[in-house]
């Protein structure tokens, strides 16, 4: 088939990749020129397992990226791949959604065929309809009966995408019409994962609910690991016999600094803000984002009870990524702690395998280096904010510091003399 995916991100990019990797003749649509450079030229310019590969084999072939829509005149599928980011108030902002819509409407009147728009964004439940629907209809001039659309989320894990893309746990595919709905469902023919139809609203909401309850399982495992410290029981043992019961399961139920990154906390906070504004008080979903609020403090306090006053001591922060495996550092755990120790005039001497030049655009003047031992030597205490399988072999590293107080908020070390925020 011949696809136009409009946004070249994360979610655009591996998705626009993987297609062709199916036997797709894929367009990425993207804006920033820079990004269009090295797809072109069959470089990511996102860390990501196994891409690179994918994309040198397609790139310049049955993949390319532009700035244009005119690929959108020939396309069987258009899947909408640009950003929501959180409002200040936690809900989603639409305006990139909109514009995608308004120029694909546009494009698609010079389109003579049948062509399915999907939405592939996080979108609030009624966006495809009500936004999606009548923008591109208006624009394109055309009826239902030469577009359809169709809302299919994406469950891609950062670090992980690629595998995720080609061995998902399901598809999931909301539409109202029949021919859009099997145009989507054959664009992952050679795919095997179990599909579900479902309405297009629901597959908004199915995106959202499964984000918030991934999230609800980490907050539930925060709380519990908060009251087993006091108790002096090991969370980790504890979970582990309780992730046994089939109807709990063993994954997501590792407790420590909380949840970062560019879904969770956005998704969890657009789904509050959908709730209050159909007049529910989601007391849950709030929980859960109190609690992750609270974890970094925990992991300041905590090393404040260890080490007396943190002002004008110094403090290496080992992980500045949201998690291991990737550069990415939006709503990572270790800014809140980071700002934490500035406010109480402690010094930061952080170090992060990938991460370090994304973090320095946020904290420019803390301290930054190259290897876990610089960071170490001579720092009067350190937190464990991500886990970085290296971070595992650390032993004698520490014995560099002026003194070995260590927080882990991510259960990595194997060395002895480390205390567990949760454990
Ligand atoms: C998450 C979901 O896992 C994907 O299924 C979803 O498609 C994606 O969001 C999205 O909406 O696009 P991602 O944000 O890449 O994927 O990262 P995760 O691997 O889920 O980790 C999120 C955060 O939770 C990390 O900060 C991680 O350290 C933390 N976490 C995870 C825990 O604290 N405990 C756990 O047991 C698991």
């Amino acid at each position: 088939m011949k696809i136009s995916i409009v946004g070249g991100g994360y979610v655009g990019l591996v998705t626009g990749t993987c297609f062709a990797q199916l036997g797709h003749d894929v367009t990425i649509i993207e804006i920033n020129a820079e990004k269009v450079r090295v797809i072109n030229n069959g470089q990511p310019p996102i860390c990501e397992i196994g891409l690179e590969d994918l994309l040198k084999q397609h790139a310049g072939k049955t993949l390319r990226a532009c700035a244009e829509f005119n690929s959108i005149a020939s396309a069987d599928i258009v899947l909408i791949c640009v950003g929501t980011p959180p409002k200040p108030d936690g809900s989603s902002d639409l305006s990139y959604i909109e514009s995608a819509s308004s120029s694909v409407g546009t494009a698609l009147k010079n389109n003579s065929s049948y062509c399915c728009v999907v939405v592939k964004s996080t979108v609030p439940p009624g966006t495809t309809e009500k936004i999606v629907r009548s923008v591109v209809l208006k624009n394109s001039e055309k009826s239902e009966d030469t577009i359809g659309f169709a809302m299919n989320p994406e469950f891609l894990r950062e670090g992980r995408a690629v595998e995720d893309f080609l061995h998902p746990d399901r598809i999931v595919i909301g539409s109202d019409d029949p021919r859009a709905e099997k145009q989507v469902a054959d664009l992952y023919r050679g795919i095997s994962a179990p599909v579900i139809h479902t309405s297009l609203s629901a597959a908004e909401m199915i995106k959202y609910t499964s984000n918030a309850f991934l999230a609800t399982k980490i907050s539930f495992s925060n709380e519990i690991g908060n009251i087993c410290k006091h108790l002096g029981i090991d969370v980790y043992e504890v979970m582990k016999g309780v992730g046994y019961d089939p109807r709990i399961g063993p994954l997501f139920l590792h407790a420590g600094a909380g949840f970062g990154g560019s879904c969770f906390p956005k998704d969890v906070s657009s789904l509050v803000s959908l709730a209050q504004i159909a007049g529910e008080n989601p007391v849950l979903l709030q929980s859960v984002l109190t609690v992750n609020e609270q974890q970094p403090h925990r992991m300041v306090a905590f090393l404040e009870e260890k080490l007396g006053s943190i002002s004008e001591k110094r403090i290496a922060v080992l992980g500045l990524a949201f998690k291991d495996n990737t550069d990415d550092i939006r709503d990572s755990r270790a800014i809140p702690v980071i700002r934490e120790l500035l406010q109480k005039k402690a010094y930061v001497s952080a170090y992060d395998p990938m991460a370090v030049s994304n973090m320095q655009q946020i904290f420019p003047d803390i301290k930054y280096f190259s290897c876990a031992a610089d960071a170490l030597a001579g720092s009067d205490g350190c937190l464990v904010m991500t886990e970085w399988p290296e971070f595992s072999l650390l032993d004698k590293e520490f014995d560099l510091m002026s003194q070995r107080i260590i927080i882990e908020g991510r259960r990595i070390l194997t060395c002895k003399g480390a205390d567990g925020i949760c454990w």
